[in-house]
């Protein structure tokens, strides 16, 4: 892990494809909170405990790769729900490996609870830890370890 002491600890947050639609995309399996308030909140639990968090979502595998790339050397936790490309996407987990920054996977459903395809992971093999189930609760839990792991839960 690189920290880099002349800059304020720094967090980045993945969502991918479709995480977008939260709170209206199959309330059944991932809830009714949106997008716009999971951020809010990590933003505001960050903030408490003075860490930088930037949030990003997208729909496109390359820009979702474009911007783990960017991340290296300037990033030192990232907190990722790859979404559907969970189960299909080399690419974003070869970025992650080039930039070597440690991830936690968080996944709102019980991903192993569903169809086949979903219980394999592309991600977790390669992951500090992985959260699934516990809906938006997954993000929180998520963060709350990343700012314990960089000493910042105080
Ligand atoms: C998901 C689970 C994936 O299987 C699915 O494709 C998603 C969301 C989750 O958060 O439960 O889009 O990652």
């Amino acid at each position: 892990m690189t920290v880099s002491s002349s800059r304020d600890p720094a967090i980045l947050v993945i969502h991918g494809p479709n995480l977008n639609l939260l709170g209206t995309r199959e309330p059944q399996i991932y809830g009714s909170t949106t997008l716009a308030e999971v951020n809010q909140e990590l933003h505001a639990l960050a903030a408490e405990h003075g860490a930088q968090i930037e949030a990003i979502q997208s729909n496109h595998e390359g820009v979702l790769v474009d911007r783990i790339q960017a991340a290296s050397g300037k990033v030192d936790y990232i907190i990722i729900n790859p979404a559907a490309f969970t189960h299909t996407s080399v690419a974003i987990r070869d970025a992650l490996a080039a930039v070597n920054i440690p991830f936690v996977e968080v996944h709102l459903s019980n991903i192993h609870q569903r169809e086949t395809f979903r219980h394999h992971s592309y991600f977790s093999d390669r992951a500090v830890g992985v959260i699934c189930g516990l809906g938006p609760e997954g993000y929180r839990a998520a963060l709350r370890f990343v700012l314990q792991k960089m000493s910042l839960w105080t």
